[in-house]
């Protein structure tokens, strides 16, 4: 719980009129349980670290001799360093930065795919996996297998690995649904995709930051990893990691400036640079680096992660005629459905007389859905953080279940 500070984050109340904000009027406290969206709040030594670098810094990196530009240049290079050493790869050249997530999925995926290839995917993957799939399918002439998840969004590594043929290009695997939190067993699959031609790309948007994700251990070839979800990173931060072996042959997808080789047409060969076109977002990856700066170690933060879901689950499984979809795993992540009760009537409900904020719908997760059989609606979706305090989580089991009483009348 947290009391929301009316300060201004845009002073202009003309801005706050047209877009219907009364954020700054109303002051309330905030219940949020939103955190694999994004989390929140940001650490002090995140904002603080942004606005220094802006007020005192503030400049491209990669471009400029100056000292300022070489001090950008060196935050850059500080934070590859401890992302390629957080996920165990072999050097920082491995790691290149993207504006989000999903464009880092997107680089991954164009990077290595060719025309008629043949890919796996779990039905739990995210959309930003999916739908540059599902366009290469129609211009590329992929061919997409889809591997059903169970009940509470868990993959199957025997059925997974029986869906990659002896030419399959490329296996997708989420290290974790962001619909019911299930830890997918990306090391398995891993594991048995080493003996094979077949490239193995994990998504681990809900994990970095949460538990320990190495690149070693779960034997991938590419992860790709948001900086704004668990390890408490701003928007605007994502990386890559690209396998040493595949740096020859890796394509770009997006093309541009680099601030070097700039006499030719062509994007240069060294990684990461091949991969970054562009001005990076320096300012939150300074705050990006703040954020990783104050990670505790990850096996710890996997064991509060562990204790935060299992009371969140444990708690939202007691209510009656309540559906819970909700893995086993580290992740407090889960999602529920109430017969009768839209997911959004069910959010609004929490957000308007509880102060709960929490998501409702499909959660950009296509497939999944139809085979937890949420297609309809989707779910509500209550995602919260290692730091989530006993207190919040009780409120929000107590909230859920009088709003599921009042509805269902039990
Ligand atoms: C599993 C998963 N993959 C990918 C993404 C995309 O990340 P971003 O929102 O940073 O583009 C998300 C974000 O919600 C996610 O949950």
């Amino acid at each position: 719980m947290r009391e929301k500070k009316v300060d201004h984050w845009v002073n202009d109340s003309e801005f706050d009129d047209e877009i219907g904000c009364d954020n700054k009027m109303n002051p309330r406290q905030r219940f949020y349980f939103d955190h694999a969206a994004t989390s929140w709040p940001k650490s002090e030594k995140v904002l603080h670290a942004m606005i220094e670098f802006m007020r005192d810094c503030g400049v491209a990196a990669g471009r400029g001799g100056y000292r300022s530009a070489v001090e950008a240049d060196q935050v850059i290079a500080l934070t590859r360093k401890v992302i390629a050493s957080l996920i165990d790869a072999a050097s920082a050249s491995c790691i290149s930065f993207h504006a989000n997530g999903t464009t880092a999925l997107n680089v991954g995926i164009h990077g290595v795919i060719r025309n008629g290839d043949h890919v796996v995917v779990s039905a739990a993957e995210h959309n930003s996996v999916l739908r540059p799939l599902d366009d290469l399918v129609s211009k590329r002439n992929l061919r997409l297998t889809v591997v059903p998840v169970g009940a509470e969004g868990e993959v199957d590594a025997d059925r997974f690995l029986a869906a990659v043929e002896p030419d399959t290009r490329m296996a997708v695997l989420t290290h974790a649904s962001n619909v019911t939190g299930s830890l997918q067993p990306v090391a398995e699959v891993g594991r048995h995709l080493r003996e094979t031609s077949t490239l193995l790309l994990c998504d681990a948007a809900q994990t970095f930051g949460a538990i320990p994700v190495s690149v070693k251990d779960l034997g991938v070839d590419l992860l790709a990893a948001p900086g704004h979800k668990c390890s408490g990173g701003p928007l605007g931060t994502a990386f890559l990691y690209v396998d040493p072996n595949l740096h020859d042959e890796f394509q770009p997808s997006v093309f541009g400036g680099t601030g070097s080789q700039s006499e030719s047409l062509k994007m240069p060969e060294e990684m990461p640079s091949k991969l970054e076109p562009g001005n990076l977002n320096v300012p939150a990856i300074v705050g990006w680096s703040a954020a990783l700066s104050e990670l505790p170690d990850l096996k710890s933060r996997e064991i509060q992660n562990q204790s935060v879901a299992a009371m969140l689950r444990e708690g939202l499984r007691s209510i009656d005629n309540l559906k819970v979809y909700a893995g086993e795993g580290p992740l407090p992540v889960v999602s529920l459905a109430i017969d009768d009760l839209p997911p959004s009537d069910f959010a609004a409900i929490l957000d308007s007389e509880f102060g709960i904020e929490v998501r409702a719908g499909l959660h950009c997760a296509a497939l999944i859905h139809s085979c937890i059989g949420t297609q309809e609606v989707g779910t509500l979706r209550i995602s919260a953080s290692s730091m989530t305090s006993e207190s919040d989580l009780q409120y929000v089991i107590d909230s859920v279940k009088q709003v599921t009483q009042e509805v269902t009348g039990s």
